[in-house]
């Protein structure tokens, strides 16, 4: 490997990937979400370069990333477009970076719904700021994290996974208002556990279908707002306002449409029942969501719906459901931790005899957001 010359000891960096329990696809719509960052993170390690050059390794991938400061990186289409663009974008927002080579390990799965990519994001801004002496507002970190992703990377993501990064908190799912960035933190009921099972089918929001459904709600907003005028997100509709003006949309962003409006209810009545510790009130919540998402919006995909279909019938799951941007990746059950190794096994079982591939699943904690590591070298 290239090693560049360093001028400094490393520091290390650290943010989590993420699950998200309900509230999916309302965060770009100024709604809200339901996520909690997990035990899964992406690490970066950075030394100081005395020239004004940024490079980074990653443990996964065999190629070194290099470029300038100062001077808008190439595109490459891989995992160096993460860093090259959160560095773009952090210059672009007015701050002197210091030239750093970074060296970059993780073990959330990539392409899999956890938000591999914006843990990166976030690891990499925490180490180019520190070394370069800056401190920032993790509201703010995480709004120009995501500006990275959708003006460099080219994915019109929202904001709740870059929020979810930097603002984690160890056993505590976070309610998140995607418009005004406010977070109430709800604890995770002690008895259950959060299962992810990963379709092992990848996803890549970079590829299209993400940015059609976000397109599709913002042309259902134009045509909504004729009629009614305070409407600048759908956020904004109430399930009766939509009702009434459906004939101003086509049958499609009516469906849409009726996904986001109601997941914003169902993510409200999700977070109220987790704070009363009411599992059993947030479980068909999340059922519910999955419909909503695999026949309203279509982003699910055959492999979530069997491993949803076989988590939900399973004595001791709440709930079930595909979780993130979806088309492939990964699902969420919340399962009694009584029948958590059953739970484990009848999911093995019956995704490989219906479809002829071992699933992977993580049992996850919910963690603390995005950290500089005490143990540096
Ligand atoms: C991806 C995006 C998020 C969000 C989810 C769907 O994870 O990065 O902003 O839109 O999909 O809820």
């Amino acid at each position: 490997m290239l090693s560049p010359p360093e001028t400094s000891p490393f520091r290390a960096f650290s943010a989590p990937g993420r699950i998200n329990l309900i509230g999916d696809h309302t965060d770009y719509n100024g709604g809200f979400a339901l996520p909690a960052a997990i035990d899964m993170a992406t690490s970066v390690t950075i030394a100081a370069r005395a020239d004004r050059r940024i490079s980074a390794s990653a443990e996964k991938f065999s190629e070194v990333v290099e470029f300038p400061i100062g001077v808008e990186p190439l595109r490459r289409g891989d995992w160096g477009d993460y860093v090259a663009g959160v560095a773009w974008i952090l210059q672009g927002a007015g701050l002197v970076l210091q030239g750093g080579h970074l060296r970059i390990e993780s073990d959330v799965p990539l392409g899999a719904g956890l938000s591999s990519s914006a843990a990166l994001e976030v690891a990499v801004a925490l180490a180019l700021l520190g070394i370069s002496g800056i401190e920032m507002d993790r509201r703010k970190l995480a709004s120009l994290c995501q500006r990275a992703e959708n003006d460099f990377v080219g994915v019109r993501c929202g904001i709740m996974d870059q929020l979810t990064a930097c603002m984690g908190r160890q056993d505590h799912a976070l309610l998140l208002d995607c418009r005004s960035l406010e977070i109430k933190y709800l604890p995770i009921p002690a008895q259950v556990r959060l299962a992810v099972c990963n379709s092992m089918v990848k996803h890549n929001l970079a590829s299209g279908g993400y940015n059609q459904r976000r397109a599709e709600c913002d042309e259902a907003v134009a045509a909504l707002s004729r009629f009614l005028p305070n409407v600048t997100q759908l956020r904004d509709v109430s399930m009766e306002e939509l009702e009434r003006n459906s004939s101003s949309l086509s049958a499609t962003a009516f469906r849409r449409c009726r996904h986001v409006v109601g997941e914003n209810q169902r993510t409200l009545a999700a977070a109220e029942a987790l704070g009363r510790n009411d599992v059993a009130g947030l479980g068909p919540l999340m059922n519910e969501s999955h419909r909503s998402l695999r026949d309203d919006y279509e982003v699910s995909c055959a492999e979530l719906d069997i491993l949803v279909e076989l988590a939900q019938s399973h004595a001791g799951v709440y709930g079930s459901r595909m979780t993130g941007g979806g088309f492939g990746g990964c699902t969420i059950s919340v399962v009694d931790e009584s029948a958590i190794e059953s739970f484990q096994q009848a999911v093995r079982e019956g995704y490989a005899r219906r479809t002829g591939v071992m699933c992977e699943i993580y049992i996850c904690q919910a963690a603390a957001g995005a950290r500089e590591e005490v143990s540096a070298q």
